[in-house]
């Protein structure tokens, strides 16, 4: 059921922080953490927070021994204005689940309506109770708004009710100095430019320390009771209180109208600000919840995966599609960060996370929002460039491995800027869009550039070895247990592939697009021989293999390294990164998540199937997966090799990864690269769906545990809806010209006729 998503009936203070995060409410623009109107105590742990996507401060870094192309700047998502701050006062006494008597709670995350709901029955310390409805919503239709409607019933008293409703500067973001996790530089970086006041709307208007950037915040209350208001100010927050007499039985509710915008967007903040508060309040709290309805209609008849067979397993899977759908930029001014906008941990950063995890999910069901994505990297493109130079490439562009704004920002190189793959990871979801889309003309127009500049950096890295074969040498892997290697598996075999389709869309500009193909030429300076000498190195990639022991070795020297007794190793050791030097770990083969398996799945290269296994429990038996990227990879490389048993075993660790708090910091945010690894363990594990030469193919693969799985897909303005279980696999045209698909390798036929929506 979605409109109930994931329910709490209990108030656990110890659980409060990771709750914030799981009950959060976001829309891409703007993130509020699940905080409550009232505040906690002190000694409970919050992390209350409202984060503005890319709204970002920097902070100069500071290195003992700074070398040449080290980043000078640390980029951090900032926590703008807080505006969930609504305290209730009965005559003298101020609500408080943590005092009195909490009668009943309740916390529901409605993902149909898109709200979270808090209902809450509540005994004062002087025996007058209430009940609250609190429903708060981060608008889809309104990217700006945020939206409150603070329902009080007085149960059995009258007397004084007074509301306080306000909006603070007062914010200070997190930091932790033993958890590379988090930042390290936090503490209040908003200060208050302005504070006015039009009509019943009052603003803030504040500007980050260092990046100069400017949001605002404006605030509108509306009871539904005639009552006068006090709106008061100090330095940094405002606040407007009601206060009126009521009588046993009586109810009241406020509702609140919060819209932030920014600078980064916005050509005049303050005014747009003001004019989106306004309709939305003329609009009204009802309205504004149907037009959510309405988007999120549209959103779940295009992605929803439903299971028979269970619940709890159903329950995760529309939870992370929710997230996603919270988490994921719809403008070219933003991107997913790894925590979505849910909270602090990374940042706020951009990572391959994206590309590589989450970018599937919305390639194959809302193909706008993927090209969005992509457009974020193409406009970030110069300061790739400039990354480049900096790392004395003199052509190409090397994309960040971590960032906001387009600049590198990862201090610790080994497993930041080392890892070139970001290159090949960019390039590759752009050529999966390409395929999945056939939008030839986002490819003349925007992809190509983005290609052949990745590549350039890749070429030049690499160097023919004395036996002509093409190697890379000192790159990271996306397995961060091991850094700076020698012919990473990964690296080379991603990069084969990014050299090829550069061959192809060479190809494609020639033939279809010469003037844009010439346009470019000139733009980036190609020359002729460029792109083939990418294919001729594809031809001549290096892809290490161990005859002996039949498997492909991460790098040139990993199989030569001590194998850690992850057995042995004590639980509270985990994750290791926290507890070991670098260097300590670098030494062994351990693995914090796939490398190898993950190029397997990602660029199938005619590697038998009986290689793939060996590299896969090979693998297994060193991977501690204390990345949350690596349990969906072992699931979907399970179902590709027929282990039935270890795909289920991952997917459950997957698909319930912050609704269980598996990876235990969930409190830092959700985890985003994970959720949209489920969705490809669904659809490329156990769907076993996969573009062959163009083609769609399902090689269905489907745990005993269900009685049946159905999900719609997207793919060349066609829906489709595939629904399958042990032993049958139907595959319907939804929407859409006649296409072929594959099954088991048997070709299937799809009329137009067969619409059945
Ligand atoms: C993983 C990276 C990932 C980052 C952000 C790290 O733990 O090793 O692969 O990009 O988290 O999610």
């Amino acid at each position: 059921m979605k409109s109930r998503l994931i329910t709490e009936y209990e108030l656990i203070p110890e659980k409060v922080a990771v709750s914030e995060t799981l009950y959060h409410t976001a829309n891409g623009y703007i993130g509020v953490r699940g905080c409550f109107e009232e505040g906690v105590p002190s000694g409970v742990k919050s992390i209350r927070g409202t984060y503005i996507n890319a709204f970002y401060d920097t902070e100069k870094l500071h290195y003992e021994e700074r070398y040449t192309g080290f980043p000078d700047y640390s980029q951090c998502m900032l926590k703008v204005v807080d505006a969930q701050s609504i305290k209730l006062f009965i005559d003298d006494e101020e609500f408080s689940m943590f005092e009195g008597e909490l009668v009943s709670y309740k916390r529901i995350l409605d993902a149909e309506n898109g709200m979270v709901e808090r209902v809450v029955q509540w005994k004062s310390p002087a025996g007058k109770e209430i009940e609250l409805t609190v429903k708060r919503m981060v608008s889809f239709s309104q990217k700006e708004a945020f939206l409150t409607s603070y329902h009080v019933k007085c149960l059995n008293f009258k007397g004084l009710l007074k509301i306080v409703s306000s909006i603070t500067s007062q914010v200070s973001n997190m930091s932790a100095e033993h958890d590379p996790r988090l930042g390290t530089s936090g503490g209040n970086r908003l200060l208050v430019k302005k504070i006015s006041q039009s009509g019943n709307i009052s603003s803030l208007e504040c500007q980050t320390r260092n990046s100069g950037l400017t949001s605002i915040c404006s605030m509108s209350n509306k009871l539904d009771t005639a009552s006068e208001s006090i709106v008061t100010d100090t330095d940094n927050s405002i606040s407007e209180t009601f206060e009126l007499h009521v009588e046993a039985g009586s109810s009241v509710t406020l509702e609140k109208f919060v819209t932030y915008t920014d600078s980064v967007r916005y050509e005049d903040p303050f005014k747009d600000n003001i004019s989106i508060n306004q309709s939305i309040q003329s609009a009204g709290f009802k309205k504004m919840v149907a037009l959510q309805k309405q988007y999120l209609d549209e959103f779940w008849n295009h992605s929803d995966i439903t299971i028979k067979g269970n619940d709890d397993i159903q329950n995760g899977i529309r939870y992370n599609m929710y997230q996603l759908l919270q988490s994921a930029s719809n403008d070219m001014y933003s991107n997913i960060a790894a925590k979505g906008l849910s909270g602090e941990g990374y940042e706020g950063h951009y990572f391959w996370d994206t590309e590589t995890y989450i970018y599937p999910f919305f390639l194959f069901t809302n193909p706008d929002l993927a090209r969005n994505l992509l457009m974020f990297r193409y406009n970030t493109l110069n300061g790739a460039r400039r990354r480049a130079r900096e790392m004395a490439h003199p052509k190409g562009a090397l994309f960040p491995w971590r960032t906001i704004n387009g600049d590198e920002c990862s201090a610790y190189f080994p497993s930041g800027t080392a890892q070139y793959h970001i290159n090949t990871d960019v390039a590759h979801a752009v050529t999966q869009y390409w395929q999945v889309t056939n939008d030839h003309e986002f490819m003349a127009d925007y992809g190509a550039e983005m290609l052949f500049e990745a590549a350039r950096v890749m070429y030049d890295i690499g160097l023919y070895r004395r036996d002509g074969k093409f190697v890379i040498n000192e790159v990271t892997g996306p397995d961060e247990y091991t850094a700076c290697v020698n012919n990473n598996y990964y690296t080379n075999l991603s990069t084969k592939h990014l050299f090829e389709h550069c061959g192809n869309v060479l190809k494609l500009l020639k033939d279809l697009y010469p003037k844009a193909l010439k346009k470019l030429a000139a733009k980036i300076d190609l020359d002729d021989d460029e792109v083939p000498g990418f294919q001729k190195a594809a031809s001549a990639m290096y892809l290490p293999f161990d005859e002996e022991l039949q498997v492909h070795p991460q790098d040139d020297a990993f199989l030569d390294r001590k194998v850690w007794d992850i057995a042995n190793t004590p639980k509270d050791k985990f994750p290791l990164l926290l507890h070991y030097h670098p260097l300590h770990i670098y030494r062994h083969q351990v693995c914090k998540q796939p490398d190898t398996v993950l190029a397997h799945f990602l660029f199938e290269n005619n590697t038998p199937l009986d290689i793939v296994q060996n590299d896969y429990y090979y693998y297994e038996k060193i991977t501690t997966h204390d990345s949350s990227l690596s349990t969906c990879i072992f699931s979907i490389m399970a179902s590709r090799i027929g282990d039935e048993k270890r795909a289920y075993n991952y997917f459950t660790q997957t698909a319930r990864l912050d609704l269980d708090n598996i990876q235990g910091n969930t409190d830092h945010g959700i985890h985003t690269a994970a959720m949209g690894g489920m969705w490809m363990a669904v659809v490329f594990g156990f769907a076993g769906m996969r573009i062959v030469n163009g083609e769609l193919t399902f090689r269905p693969n489907i745990p005993s545990e269900w009685k049946q799985i159905d999900f719609n897909i997207t793919f060349r303005r066609r829906q489709l809806r595939i629904s399958a279980s042990k032993t049958a696999i139907t595959v319907k045209l939804l929407k859409g010209e006649a296409i072929n698909v594959f099954v088991d390798g048997d070709m299937i036929e799809l009329q137009p006729e067969e619409v059945t929506a």
